[in-house]
């Protein structure tokens, strides 16, 4: 039997080659006569975002530009673009750029036309609204927050803390794959790990909303991202590996949103809230170690997802062993990505995870949904096997 659920994502997506610099086009009457971009200097000056400001320019819009999102973007962030926002008379928001731009976004379209404090609206479902209207455009192929209703803000004292609202769902995602071919390696594969844990752990949520939907999206996600992510990596202009990480990436943002993650983004937001480690390479520094903890509880799920990314894998036949070996396999990926795969090797040491288990146990809104139920013990163990 198929037990009831609810599924929301985003109002509209546009995925095209171009679609960036055709905003105008796409957005139409959404804009209003003065939208608000937000954004990073990175993206400003490498001129990333040239084609979308002339569109917006040629069509006569007034825009603004906040152009000081910064990783793991600090509240105060949130506060600035806001301000920012409401001087100008924002008609609208425009998000451009990685998850903590598109994040910021989010907020800003919130903030700046409902006159809620953010300290009202943190935790799930209690940022009420109305919003400005809002559209997002994503740089990497990663966070899927073009389709999340969840902006992560950073906290002075480095938690992680997150809104949680269907409100927060853009009235249009645009996807334009060629924003994503001058992504340096390690962004494409750290990013890209990101997708496929948001592919995994929304598949093995223990969310009560864990849902068919959901679950048919992750398959198909982790299909793509890991058919593509080694080509995406060595191969930076090959669009259609491209593209196919920016869809992965958005159905397993489709498939997170509405059956959430778990144990590996809790134990990852320390990582990167502390020690400022990228998203991305935080999850992939705990994914092995956190699959092999759960696999016990998970192993049904894990040894269905095993050979949709490792078809070497559909000759294990026992899930038990299919599962640690899907959790050994993307240990290897990582490897092969070139990215890092000890927590001593982005400047962690073993003094460090006490406070770090802590942390963790803090996120109480993912850990919820893990497949095994988390003790601080149980993190600091698995900080110990990542160290
Ligand atoms: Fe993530």
């Amino acid at each position: 039997m198929i037990g009831a659920f609810s599924f929301n994502t985003s109002h509209r997506v546009v995925f095209e080659n171009g679609s960036a610099g055709a905003l105008s086009r796409h957005a139409d009457s959404l804009l209003g006569d003065r939208p608000f971009i937000v954004t990073d200097k990175g993206i400003v000056g490498c001129g990333l975002i040239d084609g979308c400001l002339e569109d917006l320019k040629a069509a006569g819009y007034q825009t603004a530009l906040y152009e000081d999102v910064l990783a793991d973007p600090p509240r105060r962030l949130v506060e600035e673009a806001t301000k920012m926002a409401m001087k100008h008379g924002a008609t609208s928001v425009i998000g451009f750029g990685g998850g903590s731009s598109l994040d910021i976004a989010k907020l800003v379209a919130l903030l700046a036309s409902s006159g809620e404090d953010l300290d009202d609206a943190w935790g799930i479902g209690n940022a009420k609204g109305p919003r400005l209207p809002l559209m997002l455009i994503p740089t990497t192929a990663g966070t899927g927050s073009e389709v999340t209703p969840i902006s992560i803000i950073t906290l002075e004292d480095d938690e992680k803390r997150g809104v949680v609202s269907p409100i927060l769902l853009p009235d249009l995602a645009i996807l334009d794959p060629l924003l994503t071919l001058g992504l340096p390696a390690h962004v494409t594969a750290a990013t890209g790990i990101d997708a496929m844990v948001h592919a995994i752990e929304g598949y093995a949520s223990k969310s009560a909303n864990n849902n068919p939907v959901s679950r048919t999206l992750a398959v198909e996600a982790l299909k793509l991202l890991g058919t593509n992510i080694e080509t995406a990596v060595f191969e930076p202009k090959n669009e259609d590996a491209r593209g196919a990480m920016l869809l992965g990436s958005m159905l397993a943002g489709m498939a997170f949103a509405n059956s959430p993650v778990a144990a590996v983004h809790a134990l990852a937001y320390p990582i990167g809230g502390t020690f400022h480690v990228p998203h991305g390479l935080s999850n992939a520094l705990v994914l092995p170690h956190v699959l092999r903890f759960n696999a016990p509880y998970a192993a049904a799920d894990y040894a269905t997802l095993a050979p949709h990314v490792f078809p070497e894998l559909s000759v294990v036949d026992e899930p038990g062993a299919r599962a640690q070996a899907f959790a050994d396999e993307l240990g290897h990926l990582s490897n092969r990505l070139g990215l890092q795969s000890t927590l001593r090797e982005v400047g962690i040491t073993s003094a460090d995870l006490p406070k770090m288990a802590s942390d963790a146990m803090k996120q109480t809104r993912l850990l919820v949904n893990n497949p095994r139920p988390v003790t601080e013990a149980d993190a600091l163990a698995i900080y110990e096997a990542a160290l």
